[in-house]
């Protein structure tokens, strides 16, 4: 039994129940490619048998490090970028206490996690330098392809002051590599200095890793149940690779919603959500989905917003702007803590028609308010429920999210497991740093820059 829904009511008079009930047939022959592994890119389909082949001595010691890490460390740093670190804040953030950062150790029970690698930002690095100084910390550094620059680059300034810090030889105690297993400079360094190390399985793409060390190593040292996660993921596993309709099965009725909303003129959709622990659900959904899907001058725009955060900026646009958009809604249907308005004898604010109210109630009508106000604005609306946010849940949303990630970039006839596009950028930025085997690359662009 899986608990999310998904719901497409509010697709009525724009997309017919017909058109996207037409999608069946190739969502079942998909399926089965997929599960066959006779598709594109199906050389990196080891993301879908990861929640039942998950080795047990490797999840204990994931647990076991997280323990050590949990005793001696107030900080967790990550070093990665993309699907090396988007997974893990994404179910990080969304469990944790929204000012984890602010409780002290003996409150949060578990080091405070913080991201690097994931930018080149001078301030940034040296700000968490700054605190680095004063707290103590273990890290862990992820790559897949151990090259990537901008966790490389983090990755040297750090271990240089966990060196410093610590000695050489207790450094290489505070380091933890997730790597490839036998390729790539991070595997390489890994070797020579002695730190534990983690394997990315080669048939892994970094955005469908949540479920290897890459998610479960930083999830379990922030303090969170892996083994709920994976059964999350498992029984999602179990119904989205069974089910053969639409109606019962959830990945299929959302590629063929949005699959069936881009044919009918609306190339972008924004992740909504009512709660901002879950921004880094839509970060990471917007990686899976982008990083997917756009290519070949294809492919759905994914976007993200907040609200009501965003209703004050973004809303405008999406209630009045081009009719080019749909929104999926992530909908919580219970908050973790409980918080009511206070009610006021002389009403001077004038809020007591809310008074007594749950904050969730307002929220709740908040959400009510803004989809009946879009879908009448032209903008259709697909709702993703899920009971509470958890670990189990958040396992069965993700897994939900990536099979139907997979359908969905079949359905477009594109290779939802490659990313040839992030190229370009890498080549200019080395030719333009003067990375030797670059030069004729950097004699091209200087003449661009003229
Ligand atoms: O999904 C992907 O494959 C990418 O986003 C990668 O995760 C990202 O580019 C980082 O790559 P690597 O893990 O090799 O450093």
């Amino acid at each position: 039994m899986t608990n999310l829904k998904i719901n497409i009511d509010k697709l009525e008079g724009f997309v017919s129940k017909e058109t996207i009930n037409e999608f069946e047939a190739q969502l079942i022959l998909h399926q089965g490619t997929l599960l066959n592994k006779t598709g594109l890119g199906n050389d990196f389909l080891g993301w879908i048998a990861l929640p039942d082949e998950i080795d047990e001595s490797m999840l204990s010691s994931i647990e076991q490090d997280a323990i050590n890490i949990r005793n001696k460390a107030d900080i967790f740093v990550v070093i990665g970028i993309g699907g090396s670190y988007l997974g893990a804040r994404a179910v990080i953030e969304a469990l944790q206490h929204n000012f984890s950062g602010l409780l002290n150790k003996n409150e949060r029970k578990s080091p405070f996690v913080v991201y690097a690698g994931n930018n080149i930002s001078e301030d940034y690095l040296s700000d968490l330098l700054d605190i680095l100084d004063k707290y103590d910390y273990v890290l862990t550094v992820v790559s897949k392809s151990g090259t990537t620059t901008e966790p490389a680059i983090a990755f040297r300034i750090l271990r240089r002051h966990l060196e410093k810090k610590y000695g050489k030889d207790e450094a290489r105690k505070r380091i933890i590599a997730i790597t490839d297993k036998s390729k790539g400079a991070l595997k390489g360094l890994a070797h020579n200095e002695g730190y534990k190390t983690y394997v990315v399985p080669d048939d892994v793409g970094g955005r469908y890793s949540v479920l290897t060390p890459v998610g479960l190593l930083p999830v379990a040292v922030a303090g969170f149940d892996i083994r709920k996660f994976i059964e999350g993921a498992k029984a999602m596993k179990q119904l989205v690779t069974t089910a053969k309709t639409i109606d019962e099965n959830p990945a299929f009725m959302y590629a063929a919603a949005r699959n069936a909303l881009y044919t009918s003129g609306k190339p972008i959709e924004i992740m909504v959500n009512y709660q901002p622990s879950l921004v880094y659900i839509t970060e990471w959904w917007k990686q899976l989905y982008g990083e997917s899907e756009g290519k070949l001058n294809r492919g759905i725009f994914p976007a993200g917003v907040s609200f009501t955060t965003d209703l004050h900026s973004m809303g405008q646009y999406i209630q009045e702007g081009l009719r080019v958009i749909f929104e999926t809604v992530l909908r919580v249907e219970k908050p973790r803590r409980e918080l009511s308005v206070p009610s006021e004898t002389d009403d001077s604010d004038g809020l007591n028609f809310v008074a007594g109210k749950r904050i969730f109630e307002v929220n709740q009508k908040a959400e009510l308010g803004t989809l009946l106000a879009h879908v009448d604005g032209q903008v259709p609306n697909i709702i993703i429920s899920i009971p509470e946010v958890n670990e189990n849940n958040l396992g069965e949303l993700l897994y939900f999210y990536e099979f139907a990630c997979a359908l969905s970039g079949y359905l477009l006839e594109v290779n939802p497991f490659d990313q040839p596009g992030v190229e370009a950028y890498k080549k200019n930025m080395f030719a333009l740093l003067g990375k030797p085997g670059f030069e004729q690359q950097t004699e091209k662009l200087l003449k661009l820059l003229e």
